[in-house]
């Protein structure tokens, strides 16, 4: 058994405790926390969809007709029309021949990495890559190479060690806790010429980037290039689920062989209904992504005039790297008392002495509020000696 009240103690110690919050409204710019009307700041709801009305609508027209829950799992009870309409759309969207559901994004990447790779592949993954990832990794029995952070030279000097076996790079399109892209179009090359398998978690850049919101691999053009695509339906689609998009033959293989597709109740149709607006919605909605990217911009130029230490990124991840677990949560809480909620991302979640404000932006969110958060920010950030 391990030691609870020490291990708990000691992480209290480095300001590592971490704790819910509980939201009384919905997932908006601005949301009721205890009761205050706050800021929000951190959220991956980038496009604002999760009160968008025409989604609502799309899920309670589900359960009206499909009730609440979906009774049994995907290959017992549990499919409906709506799975396969989803996992239709989603390879439209992504330029591929199939796709396949997922209950969360985190049992896609669990699901698909342990029915691809066993302990006869090598992993190359990136070091910043997503828990997720790294734990699909861990499940399939592979070895797990990681690579420096986005550093091409690193994984080419790995690749030549592991020349003879099956290879698999994976990598985040954008990294959630950085904002940043990865270099797909190096990652891409390497891998044909060295006869790897690719794969890409796209959780923050469908919406974002790319023709019509397709995603990172789109806006590199690179949908026939990469062989596994992976993403989510939490973010900036508003719902929930995860999914893998790719060659026919690749998904029917995972369908049977994934132990987190196959022995989990399937999501209800309501979600469902709600993605398939939610990816129609994108498709069309030019304008709500130029919105999220020209406020962001304007955001991180506002953030680096104060002289915060800002990650370049053309995303609406803004991370601002304080250091300390404990300044972090410092200025966390400063901002919370001051109305504006942005949650201290520190490690595990980030390496030690990286630990930041993750700031992400919303299309929706208001100038004046946010001309309001950059004014306390400055104070907060003045106060701790960060600027
Ligand atoms: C890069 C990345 N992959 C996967 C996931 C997991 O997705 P989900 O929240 O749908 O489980 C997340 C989000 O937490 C993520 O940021």
């Amino acid at each position: 058994m391990k030691n609870i009240s020490s291990t708990l103690s000691s992480i209290r110690k480095e300001g590592l405790y971490r704790d819910c919050r509980y939201l009384s409204s919905q997932q908006a710019p601005k949301v009721y926390i205890e009761g205050r009307k706050i800021i929000l700041l951190g959220s991956n709801n980038y496009l604002g969809l999760c009160e968008d009305i025409r989604i609502k609508e799309a899920a309670k027209g589900a359960i009206d007709k499909y009730g609440v829950g979906a009774g049994g799992s995907r290959l017992t009870t549990g499919s409906y029309d709506l799975h396969r309409e989803l996992e239709e759309k989603i390879a439209s969207f992504k330029g591929t021949e199939s796709a396949l559901v997922f209950n969360t994004g985190y049992m896609a990447n669990l699901g698909i990495i342990s029915a691809l790779c066993d302990r006869k592949w090598v992993i190359f993954s990136d070091k910043y890559n997503h828990a997720s990832i790294i734990d699909g990794c861990l499940l399939s029995g592979a070895k797990l190479i990681r690579y420096k952070h986005c550093d091409m030279e690193d994984l080419e000097r790995k690749i030549h060690m592991y020349k003879e076996s099956n290879n698999l790079i994976v990598t985040d399109g954008i990294f959630s806790m950085d904002g940043n892209v990865a270099p797909l179009k190096d990652i891409a090359r390497l891998a044909k010429a060295h006869g790897i398998v690719t794969m890409v978690d796209d959780a923050h850049g469908v919406g974002i980037l790319g023709k019509n919101g397709s995603g990172t691999i789109a806006h590199f053009n690179l949908s026939k290039e990469i062989d596994i695509q992976m993403g989510t339906l939490s973010k900036a689609l508003a719902s929930i689920g995860g999914y893998v998009a790719g060659k026919k033959d690749v998904i029917e293989y995972i369908k049977n062989i994934s132990r987190s597709f196959i022995f989990s109740t399937a999501l209800p149709p309501s979600s469902i209904a709600a993605s398939l607006r939610a990816i129609d919605i994108i498709r069309e909605d030019e304008e709500r992504r130029k919105k999220l990217i020209d406020l962001s911009e304007w955001f991180k130029k506002e953030l680096v005039k104060l002289g915060f230490r800002v990650t370049k990124t053309i995303t609406p991840i803004i991370p601002v790297i304080i250091g300390n677990a404990e300044n972090t949560v410092k200025f966390s809480k400063g901002l919370l008392e001051e109305g504006i909620y942005v949650p201290a991302i520190r490690p595990p979640t980030v390496p030690k002495g990286t630990s930041r404000l993750r700031i992400s932006l919303m299309a929706n969110h208001d100038y004046e509020d946010l001309k309001y958060v950059l004014k306390v920010i400055e104070i907060h950030g003045k106060r701790l000696g960060i600027i």
